[in-house]
């Protein structure tokens, strides 16, 4: 039985991966997580110098999933190489560093700092916050604007480079044409969907921030839908995410046309989430008679 699969001449041993934001970078979920496990471990995102991200609150919870705006709270790059790489450095799992900004040059310099890591795998560069006032989203809602960036990266990126689109678009076939004009050797999506939430005993928005981004499994079948969609536009490879919650889920993100998949919000839920999607994937091959997990993608 083949669990592997290959992105960009990176071979993961199996599709399951963390969405990032949702499982810290690593070390927070060790104790309960056997990382080595993983196909890969997704950072949380990190920019070139420590943001302190929104103000509070900045979660709700809502029916079948929740709301965040964080702000992409993150210590920036140096401590996060000296801390979480170099924690990541004794396990075997593939490392996809998520890198945010709010300039092109913002995310060049994360870039660039990280090209002599040899632990680092990948880079996803993430276009697609909506919880950030500049830059960001910017690049994600426009197609020129994800171009521009995306060839900009690339040419200086030593590890392949996965753009991390937003499901806030009128077309996400067109933002995944244009991630792949550009260089790109894949492509992730989705990152949340903007929402609202008011509390109507207090009169006031559920979040400091007003807006937030929702995940968690009411966002599936739109996931779902977009991977399909943008997987059929373009040859690059798409990773997949939106409210996988087990085994199944990641498996209808597969039939529709990711290589690799993404836990993200259930991991709050249950911390076990990301295990349990790969043991479970490798029931159903059992069952199934599935030889390889390559040969069920693209299978509707
Ligand atoms: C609390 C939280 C923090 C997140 N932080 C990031 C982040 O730093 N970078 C990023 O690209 N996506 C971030 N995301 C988006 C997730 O990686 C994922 O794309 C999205 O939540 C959809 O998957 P899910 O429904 O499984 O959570 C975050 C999501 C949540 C819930």
């Amino acid at each position: 039985m083949n669990t592997t699969v290959e992105i960009a001449g990176v071979k993961f041993k199996n599709p399951v991966m963390t969405a990032s934001g949702t499982f810290g970078s690593g070390m927070e979920y060790s104790d309960f997580v056997d990382l080595n496990k993983l196909g890969a471990v997704v950072t949380k995102g990190v920019a070139n110098v420590p943001w302190p991200g929104n103000s509070v609150p900045r979660v709700a919870e809502v029916y079948g999933g929740m709301l965040n705006a964080i702000g992409l709270q993150n210590p920036g790059i140096d401590v996060f190489v000296e801390r979480d790489l170099e924690f990541l450095k004794k396990y075997d799992t593939k490392v996809i560093v998520n890198v945010c900004g709010k300039s092109v040059e913002d995310y060049l310099e994360v870039v660039e700092r990280l090209g002599d890591e040899k632990r680092v795998d990948m880079l996803e560069i993430n276009v697609s916050c909506p919880n950030v006032k500049e830059g960001a989203i910017a690049f994600g809602q426009n197609k020129d604007a994800l171009f521009d960036i995306t060839e900009k990266i690339k040419k200086v990126a030593k590890q392949p480079i996965i753009m991390k689109l937003s499901p806030n678009v009128t077309s996400i076939s067109e933002m995944a044409r244009a991630a792949e004009a550009a260089g790109a050797d894949a492509i992730s999506l989705i990152n949340t969907i903007t929402g609202m939430k008011i509390d109507i005993y207090k009169r006031k928005f559920a979040l400091a921030n007003k807006t937030g981004g929702m995940s968690g499994p009411a966002i599936k079948p739109v996931a779902v839908r977009m991977v399909y969609e943008a997987s059929h536009a373009v040859d690059i490879p798409v990773i997949g995410m939106g409210g996988i919650a087990n085994a199944e889920d990641a498996i209808e993100f597969i039939m529709a046309g990711a290589t690799a998949v993404a836990v993200g919000a259930m991991n709050f839920h249950d911390p076990y989430t990301t295990e349990k999607v790969v043991d479970g994937i490798e029931e159903y091959m059992k069952k199934y008679d599935v030889k390889d997990i390559n040969d069920i993608r693209k299978i509707v």
